[in-house]
This record gives C-alpha cells, structure tokens and sequence, in this order.
C-alpha cells in the first residue's frame, strides 16, 4: 500500500505496519501543535510521534482531531516517561496519555529511555506486553535502548520490541546497533534524523543536494529511508514540512550512499542511553 506523497509503509515483526516517515514533535509547544499537525496531515503526513516528557499529548490530539483523517488511517506514537516506568505506574501511565490525547488506543507505545540506574525497564516492558494484550496500543516498542537493554526484556518476556527509536543520522550511523535490529526482527526508527539542524551545512551533502537539486534535508532523511529506516523529522513550519516528505521520487546512487556512509563520526546531538541524567 502507498500513502500520499507515495511514504511506503513498513510491516513489523507484530504484523502490524507503519508509514515509513512521520513527524517528530519534540520542542514544539502545545499552544502551537494542533496546527502543526493539520499542517502535517495536509502535506500528507500520517504518522505522528510525541511523548508524555514533551508535555504537548492535547496538543496532538487536538490536531489528530482536526485533520480531517479517520482514526484508522493515522499512526499515533507515544511513549512512557522515566518517572513513570514500573509495571503499575506504567499501565496507568499509559491511560493518563489516551486520555490527554483523547484517543483510545496508541498505535505504537515505546519506553522513552533505559535509564538504567533505576533498572525498572524489565518490569515496565512486562507492563508494555499487558497494554499491547488489553487493546490499549496496537505495538509495542523503546527508545534509546542498547543490547544489554534489548536483550534482558527478551529474555524476561520473550517478546521481542517492534520498534527501537534511536538518535541516527549521517554522523551517528548505529551500524551495529542497526545489524542486531536486523537479526532480531526489529525495525530502527530515527530520531533527529537531521542532527537537530547540526547536519544542514555538511559540506558532502550539501554538494550532493546542489547537484540534485534538492535541499540537504532532503538528501539526510532520503538516506536515512534508503537504510530501511523509519524517521521523523521534527519542523514547524508549513514549507519545510512539506520539503521533508518530498523524498519519494529519487534515488540516491550506490555511490552517494558510499559518500554519506563515510560521514560516520559517532557524534551525538542528544544524550547518552547510558549516562542521560533523568
Ligand atoms: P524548524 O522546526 O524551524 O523547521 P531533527 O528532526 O533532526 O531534530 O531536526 C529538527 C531541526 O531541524 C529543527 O530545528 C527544525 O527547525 C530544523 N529543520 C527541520 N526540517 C528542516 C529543513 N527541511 N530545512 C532546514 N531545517 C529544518
């Protein structure tokens, strides 16, 4: 199935699927979203990505509402916070997140971060299988895991996350972190995909963007998509919006692929799952 603007849909291991780009609304005020995402829906968005921490679930919601989409054709990602993680603070998380958005199920509830020093992520991916069996998220996920973080939920439930939502971009490529997504049946969403904004005056792509003629946005998420990857730019502005879905009618060649994958610098724009300080 194609969406507008052409954005493929991916299946997951759940047998569920996903358009392959949404868009990221971390930093955008609650006042504010609503229209965004109307503006999003227009340009042929489908798949919207918030969090409980980016305090603008309404927000969302109000614009999933006004879009004008039935429900059924919209993908809503949302994800528990550290301080809620546990089995019971999660399931109640949870519904406290529904009802914020006013919707009745998530299509995608992720755990937002490890945060390994509390060490609650086992128990709170237990509470991700309950909410995925009761009806109250269609799939389930988490973000900014690790191996180590992967591994132990697995084991402990042997359920295996559809999703693992991860800084990556041309100078944060995650190739191992990727191939283990890959062996286990895990498909890799990129968040910041274009660095924040830190990748738009690389010099690699933006040649590659004049020679396209495209913009070095467009060559940072088309690379990201050619990879396999789910992104989800984040922008709040009408033109640039509708400029980040524009990737679907060009190919980077073998050898642009090769320029990029040589931009690899192992530099984070965000934080460390390991040391993040929440
Ligand atoms: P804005 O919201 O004003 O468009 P990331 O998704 O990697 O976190 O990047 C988001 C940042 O990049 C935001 O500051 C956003 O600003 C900016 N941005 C998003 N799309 C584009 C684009 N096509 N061209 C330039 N900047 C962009």
């Amino acid at each position: 199935m194609m969406l507008p603007h052409d954005v493929p849909t991916i299946l997951l291991a759940d047998g569920a699927t996903m358009p392959q780009l949404g868009l990221g609304t971390w930093q955008i005020d609650d006042a504010e979203v609503a229209d965004v995402v109307i503006s999003a829906a227009q340009a042929g968005y489908r798949a919207f990505d918030t969090a409980r921490v980016y305090r603008n679930e309404r927000g969302v919601g109000r614009g999933l509402r006004g879009c004008g989409i039935e429900r059924d054709r919209l993908h809503v990602t949302t994800k528990v916070w550290n301080d809620d993680q546990g089995y019971e603070e999660t399931l109640a998380a949870c519904d406290r997140s529904l009802e914020r958005l006013g919707l009745d199920y998530v299509d995608l509830y992720l755990i937002h971060w490890p945060a390994p020093t509390k060490d609650r992520y086992v128990d709170t991916w237990r509470a991700l299988v309950e909410l995925k069996r009761s009806g109250r998220t269609r799939s389930i996920g988490v973000s900014n895991f690790l191996r180590e973080h992967l591994e132990r939920c697995i084991d402990a439930t042997g359920v295996v996350p559809a999703v693992n939502q991860i800084e990556l971009h041309p100078h944060l490529q995650q190739a191992e972190l990727r191939q283990l997504h890959e062996q286990l049946g895990i498909v890799t969403q990129a968040y910041s995909p274009l660095g924040q904004g830190a990748l738009l005056d690389d010099p690699v792509l933006t040649q590659i963007a004049r020679e396209r003629g495209r913009t070095t946005a467009q060559v940072a998420l088309r690379w990201s998509i050619q990879l396999g990857n789910v992104v989800i730019p984040k922008s709040s502005n009408p033109s640039r919006i509708a400029q980040n879905i524009d990737l679907f009618d060009f190919e980077l060649s073998e050898d642009e692929m090769a320029q990029i994958r040589a931009l690899d610098r192992s530099a984070r724009v965000g934080w460390d799952p390991l040391t993040a300080p929440f």
